[in-house]
C-alpha cells in the first residue's frame, strides 16, 4: 500500500502548511470577511481554527500515520473491522472533484494577474479600470477557462509524475518568501490614506452584523482553509516521521495559517477603504481588484518596483495555490491508484479531464451561464457551498465521533505520545472536543441552518 510517489520524508508542517495556505488564505478569507461584516465573522472564524479546525487536523493526522493506508482502509481497519466506515473513501473523491473544479478558477484567474504583470499591463491604469477589467475577463467564455486549463495541466502534470516531493521542497523557501511579501503589504496598506478605517472593520466587531448565516460560514472558512473534514491530511499523515509530534504541528500548522489569513485581511481592507469605487463586500472579486491597485498607489512613483513586486506576488500566489491544488488531486488520485489498481498517471490524466469539464462550468457561472441556478446558485458558488458547508463539516463531524467513539482510546494515545515517548499536557482538552464540543457544535449548527430553512 505505500504510496511510492510521494515524499517519504517530507516534514510533517511542510507538507500541511502546503495544503493549507493557499487562496483560501489570501482569496476566500478576505472575501467571507467582507461579506460578513468584518470583524464579529473573524472573531468566530478564529475560534472555530482553534476548537474545530486544529483538533480535526490532529486527528486527521492520527487516522493517516497510524493505518499507513488509503482513506477507506484506514477508516475500516482503525474500526475493527466495520463495513460502514469504508464509506468514509468516497468523502475525498467526491470533494476532491468539486473544490479542484472552482479552487482552479481562481488559480487561473491568479496566473492570467502574474502573466499581465509580467507584460506589465497593469501600469498606469484607474481602480475603475482595474473593476471593469476584472468583470470583463471573468464573464468572459474562454479566456478564464484556457487560465484554468493550464493551472489543471500543470497540477496534473506534477501529481501525475509524483515530483510533488520538489514542489514542497521548493514551498520551503517560497512560502516564506509569500509571507515577506505579505508583511510589507500589510505595512504599505496600512500607510494609505483612510486606512484606519479599514483597521477598525477588520479588528472592531459589530455584532449587530451578525446575520443568521455567519457561523456556518465561519466554520465553513475555518475548515476550508485548514484543509480538513476531507480526510485530505490524512494522505498527506502516511508519510510523515514516526518522531512527528502531530499535536505539535498541527498546532503550527494553525497559527501559520491563521496568520497568513489575517494578514491578508490587513492587506485588503485598509485598501478598501482608502481606494473609492471598491467597497469590503464586493465577493470573489475583492481581492483581484485590490491588490493592483495596492501595487500602483503604493510604489507609483516607481514603475519599475511596482512591476517586479506584483509580478513576483502573483507568482508566489500562483505557487502556494498549486502546493493546495495538488492536495486535492492527490486525493482523488490515491484513491482511484489504491481502491482500484489504477496507474497514477492514468488516475491523473482521467480526474484532470473531469475537473476541466466541472471547471469550465464553473467559470462559465460567471458570465454566459449566470442565469443558470441551482438552489439559486450558480455552478461555482454551488461547488462551494457543497464543499465549505456540508461536505467539509460533516466529514469533520464523521472523524470526531471515530476517533472520539469507535476507535480504541489506546491508539490515539501512543499516536500523540509518540509510544510514550513525548508529554501531551493538551491531550484531554483534545479528547474532550472530539467526543463531546464537536460533534454537538457541529451538529447544533446545521439543526440551527435546517430550522432557518424550515
Ligand atoms: N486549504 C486550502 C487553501 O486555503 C484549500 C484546500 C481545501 C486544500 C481542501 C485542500 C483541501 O487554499
Amino acid at each position: 500500500m505505500a504510496k511510492e510517489n510521494f515524499g517519504s520524508k517530507i516534514g510533517a508542517i511542510l507538507a500541511a502548511a502546503g495544503s493549507a495556505v493557499g487562496l483560501g488564505n489570501i482569496w476566500r478569507f478576505p472575501t467571507e470577511t467582507g461579506e460578513h461584516g468584518g470583524a464579529a465573522f473573524l472573531l468566530i472564524y478564529v475560534a472555530f481554527m482553534l476548537l474545530l479546525g486544529v483538533p480535526i487536523m490532529v486527528s486527521e493526522f492520527v487516522i493517516g500515520r497510524h493505518s499507513q493506508r488509503s482513506v477507506s482502509d484506514s477508516f475500516y481497519m482503525m474500526s475493527g473491522g466495520k463495513r460502514a466506515w469504508r464509506l468514509m473513501g468516497l468523502i475525498p473523491v467526491v470533494a476532491g472533484f468539486l473544490v479542484l473544479s472552482y479552487y482552479a478558477v481562481v488559480a487561473g484567474w491568479t496566473l492570467y494577474y502574474a502573466f499581465t504583470s509580467g507584460i506589465n499591463g497593469f501600469a498606469g491604469k484607474t481602480p475603475e479600470q482595474f473593476v471593469d477589467d476584472f468583470n470583463s475577463f471573468i464573464s468572459d467564455p474562454v479566456q478564464p477557462i484556457i487560465w484554468m486549463v493550464a493551472i489543471l495541466i500543470i497540477n496534473g502534470l506534477i501529481v501525475a509524475l509524483g515530483v510533488q516531493r520538489g514542489i514542497e521542497r521548493g514551498a520551503k523557501i517560497m512560502m516564506p518568501m509569500l509571507f515577506v511579501f505579505i508583511v510589507i503589504l500589510v505595512g504599505c496598506s496600512l500607510s494609505l490614506p483612510g486606512a484606519a478605517d479599514g483597521f477598525s472593520f477588520m479588528f472592531k466587531p459589530d455584532f449587530s452584523k451578525v446575520d443568521h448565516g455567519i457561523v456556518l460560514s465561519a466554520m465553513g472558512q475555518a475548515f476550508f482553509s485548514l484543509s480538513v473534514g476531507l480526510c485530505c491530511l490524512c494522505t498527506y499523515a502516511c508519510y510523515f516521521r514516526k518522531d512527528a509530534n502531530l499535536m505539535k504541528d498541527a498546532l503550527s500548522v494553525g497559527c501559520i495559517d491563521t496568520m497568513v489569513a489575517i494578514f491578508s485581511g490587513l492587506i485588503i481592507f485598509p485598501a478598501v477603504f482608502s481606494i473609492q469605487g471598491l467597497t469590503p463586500g464586493q465577493g470573489p472579486s475583492l481581492v483581484f481588484v485590490t491588490l493592483p491597485n495596492v501595487f500602483q498607489h503604493v510604489f507609483g512613483g516607481m514603475p519599475l518596483v511596482a512591476y517586479l513586486f506584483s509580478l513576483v506576488f502573483y507568482l508566489l500566489l500562483v505557487m502556494a495555490a498549486l502546493t493546495s491544488s495538488i492536495s486535492m488531486l492527490e486525493m482523488a488520485v490515491a484513491y482511484f491508484h489504491e481502491n482500484h489498481g489504477m496507474n497514477r498517471r492514468t488516475a491523473s490524466g482521467i480526474s484532470t479531464v473531469v475537473c476541466i469539464v466541472l471547471g469550465a462550468a464553473c467559470s462559465l457561472s460567471f458570465g454566459l451561464w449566470s442565469d443558470v441556478k441551482l438552489f439559486d446558485m450558480g455552478f461555482f458558488d454551488l461547488f462551494d457551498f457543497i464543499v465549505c458547508k456540508l461536505i467539509m463539516p460533516i466529514g469533520g463531524l464523521l472523524i470526531c465521533i471515530f476517533l472520539g467513539w469507535v476507535v480504541d482510546e489506546q491508539v490515539l494515545k501512543d499516536e500523540l505520545t509518540n509510544y510514550g515517548r513525548l508529554r501531551t499536557p493538551y491531550y484531554p482538552v483534545y479528547r474532550f472536543i472530539i467526543r463531546y464540543f464537536a460533534p454537538i457544535c457541529i451538529a447544533l449548527i446545521f439543526a440551527n441552518e435546517l430550522f432557518r430553512l424550515a
